[in-house]
């Protein structure tokens, strides 16, 4: 009998070698797009295609991919995927869903106390050759204990972030999509720390703006580990450059991968280079997720790590 021919698989990075080495390459043709060409070249034969978050998925891209069945996004955000296109042309979209849940939230834990101790000025002063010795009055943070907490988005990352907060004493409330203006505001008006757990979608794109910032407290700190354009990141910079609030910790930012020198000066902002999920575990367990999850799609199985269609938004 003949053998049924292996689906071919895109991805457009090398996301981990041993996965695709161990756990891909066994059951399909493995195509490395290394380029925008090669790319091109690769997508009219993909029956699978395995993108990062910062591969814009438009349907251009489908268009050009009459085979495909599946995209697996090695992320568990799916803003860079045009899902509303994907639907149309019978395209399932896996992601990684909680192998990187607790990664994150530790990363939002490293911001939080690298904001509040100010451990970037701290770390600058050392390096420097400028310290000078103990003094009672150098570079003087907030102690986290005993303050609150509020985080936007209840979801696993926003969950799992809270548990570590109340792990050294602060106190936590969530902001959740049914939440009214006003109640927002309430929970903002006592929100010592804001973080944000939110996935980008229209209704989310700015949800930080200038007036939601200008109801924070005086010492307040904001942590982002999720998109940047759910912060105003002119609003923000504003905020911290008058001091109407005590610092920043960003994981994500609006145009990334560019940060405004307007933020990279602003000693009060702790700055990181999208890491949320960048541990080895996670990486290795993110693409196993995507591997078996596009694999058990061009097999005719139902993975739980499928996107169902319902997250697509109406756009504003
Ligand atoms: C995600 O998976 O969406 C994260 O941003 C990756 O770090």
């Amino acid at each position: 009998m003949r053998k049924k021919p292996l689906p071919t698989v895109v991805l457009t990075h090398p996301i981990h070698p041993e996965v695709i080495r161990d756990e891909l390459a066994p059951h399909a043709l493995v195509v490395i797009a290394r380029s925008r060409e090669a790319l091109h070249r690769a997508l009219p034969k993909a029956d699978g295609l395995i993108t990062l978050l910062t591969d814009q998925v438009t349907d251009d891209w489908l268009k050009k991919a009459p085979k495909l069945k599946v995209i697996g996004n090695d992320a568990v955000g799916v803003n860079n995927i045009d899902l509303a296109a994907c639907r149309l042309r019978g395209i399932r979209v896996v992601n990684t869903p909680e192998v990187l849940t607790h990664a994150t939230a530790e990363l939002a834990l490293a911001l939080l106390l690298a904001a509040a101790r100010r451990i970037p000025e701290g770390e600058a002063l050392c390096r420097s050759g400028r310290f000078r010795g103990w003094a009672p009055d150098l570079l003087l943070g907030l102690e986290l204990r005993g303050r609150h907490a509020v985080l936007v988005g209840k979801g696993r990352i926003g969950q799992e972030t809270g548990r570590l907060f109340r792990a050294i004493g602060l106190t936590t409330e969530w902001i959740t999509r049914g939440d009214s203006e006003s109640t927002i505001h309430r929970k903002l008006g006592r929100a010592q720390v804001l973080s944000m757990h939110v996935p980008l979608t229209p209704e989310t794109h700015h949800w930080l703006n200038s007036k939601r910032l200008s109801r924070l407290p005086a010492e307040a700190i904001v942590i982002n580990t999720s998109r940047g354009k759910v912060i105003d990141e002119s609003a923000l910079i504003r905020a911290l450059q008058r001091k109407k609030i005590f610092a920043a910790g960003l994981d994500v930012f609006e145009h990334e991968p560019r940060i405004p020198a307007s933020l990279r000066k602003i000693p009060n902002g702790v700055l990181l280079p999208h890491l949320g999920s960048a541990t080895r575990e996670t990486r290795r367990a993110m693409a196993q997720l995507v591997v078996s999850g596009v694999l058990g799609i061009l097999n005719g199985k139902r993975p739980p790590n499928e996107v169902p269609f319902r997250v697509i938004r109406r756009k504003k």
